[in-house]
């Protein structure tokens, strides 16, 4: 495991950024293009660890994928032509892949097993192979199926209606994807809209969809058919340099061409809840994904309580907020998190843990946590515990912290932003 050392800025962070295509998107560019009938092209895709894995499942399931760099051709005949893989599938640390993978692999007629690391291996599967055993899947593993690795024998699935208890993405696209290929037409009802990339490029790509309110109806036995796929850039990578430039004296950045889907914007109206001020412009609309710019400069927010319906439109960003709440005025109070015990690391412990160390005051919640304003941070040797979000919101608290950091198991990063650490350095040498 290789580690960094870094020191604080001594200049602030200027200019525009261009950060890597959105993850989610990404992934479900790869599933929807293997599904689906004909050529499929994707740009500004995602060269992080977890979308690359859900490119080899595909091909181990015989779809043929060219991806260089960011740009990917799917040539697939569609699901109906899937082999059956001979080997166990890695999942890596994708729980993206797996929530999904789980749907497909349930209306498929053959045998697969799939494991992860030792994260993935930990994160809880039952949320989607309950729905999808209900459907009529068949699917084994550890603890009668809560945990990776698991064993699907794909069947003929029925439709159903479907209420998820928790407020998560992944859960409503493994049932959908499972919809996709099941008899009669599947419903999932949220109580809280999460990200809705499935929703969306699902129609890109030919397919009945309806959203009605917080409803969505798939109709099953569905072709799709193959198409052209432009990635927006990743808000949640965009949201380390915001904070970023936030909290380093003298800092003006524009993240550009960044994907400001409202489901994913949380992040950006927490921080003008904590009384910051954004400069937001919207450019265009692709596939149904607004994507635009985003200007931020050096200013010093406002603690505030963050909670409700902003959590899951804001859950993966929520280790950087924590990092901004510790240089705003006042306590901020982040509620109805709990959904963070189950990421990558358990975040409510990992973000309270990894800012302990660089000497804030921060109380864990059962649900979120309280963090303390106007904080000196002291640099640390911190572990990013094969989080990618924990080691990037350590490089970030490096900048101002007094002293040196150590960031330890750093490769973790390449999970969802290979290119971090030469953008940031770009931004701190801007001239
Ligand atoms: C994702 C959904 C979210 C998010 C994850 C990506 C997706 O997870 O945290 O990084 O692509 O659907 P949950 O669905 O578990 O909330």
């Amino acid at each position: 495991m290789s580690e960094i050392t870094l020191q604080p800025t001594t200049t602030p962070l200027k200019g525009k950024c261009f950060v890597p295509g959105d993850k989610s998107i990404s992934h479900r560019a790869v599933f929807f293009g293997a599904l689906a009938q004909g050529k499929t092209e994707i740009t500004n895709f995602l060269t992080g660890d977890d979308c690359l894995t859900t490119i080899k499942a595909f091909e181990s399931m015989g779809v043929q994928i060219t991806q260089h760099d960011e740009h990917v051709e799917i040539d697939s005949e569609g699901y109906k032509h899937f082999k059956e893989p001979t080997q166990p599938i890695d999942l890596g640390n994708s729980g993206t892949t797996a929530r999904l993978l789980l749907g497909v692999l349930s209306g498929l007629p053959f045998h697969t097993t799939l494991f992860g690391d030792q994260s993935l291996t930990k994160r809880p599967m039952d949320r989607v192979t309950i729905p999808l055993r209900e459907m009529g899947a068949n699917i084994d593993g550890r603890e009668e199926g809560k945990y990776l690795p698991l064993a699907v024998r794909g069947q003929a699935l029925s439709a159903i209606t479907f209420k998820p208890e928790v407020k998560s993405a992944q859960v409503k696209s493994g049932v959908l994807l499972a919809g996709l290929l099941a008899n009669g037409t599947t419903t999932v009802v949220e109580s809280t809209k999460t990200r809705d990339h499935t929703e969306n490029m699902l129609q890109a790509f030919g397919a009945e969809v309806t959203v009605d309110g917080l409803a969505i109806h798939i109709e099953g036995k569905q072709t799709l058919k193959g198409t052209t796929i432009q990635v927006p850039r990743d808000i949640s990578s965009a949201a380390f340099f915001i904070v970023a430039a936030l909290i380093v004296k003298g800092s003006k950045i524009t993240v550009k061409d960044v994907g400001l889907n409202p489901t994913r914007t949380g992040i950006l109206d927490a921080i003008k809840l904590m009384g910051a001020t954004l400069d937001i412009k919207e450019t265009t609309n692709i596939g149904g994904e607004i994507i635009g710019d985003v200007t931020v400069s050096y200013q010093t927010p406002k603690g505030a309580v963050i909670e409700g319906d902003i959590i899951p439109r804001m859950i993966d960003e929520i280790p950087i907020l924590a990092l901004l709440a510790s240089q705003a005025e006042g306590q901020t109070v982040i509620k109805d998190a709990e959904e963070l015990r189950f990421k990558e690391t358990d975040r409510i412990d990992s973000v309270v843990h990894t800012l302990r160390l660089f000497g804030c005051h921060v109380q864990p919640t059962p649900d979120g946590m309280i963090i303390e304003g106007s904080q000196t941070l002291t640099g640390a040797t911190a572990d990013s515990h094969g989080d990618h979000r924990i080691g990037m919101m350590i490089a970030i608290a490096s900048l101002i912290a007094t002293g040196e950091t150590t960031l330890t198991d750093k490769e973790a990063i390449n999970v969802s932003y290979p290119s971090f650490f030469d953008h940031l350095t770009a931004l701190t040498n801007d001239k």
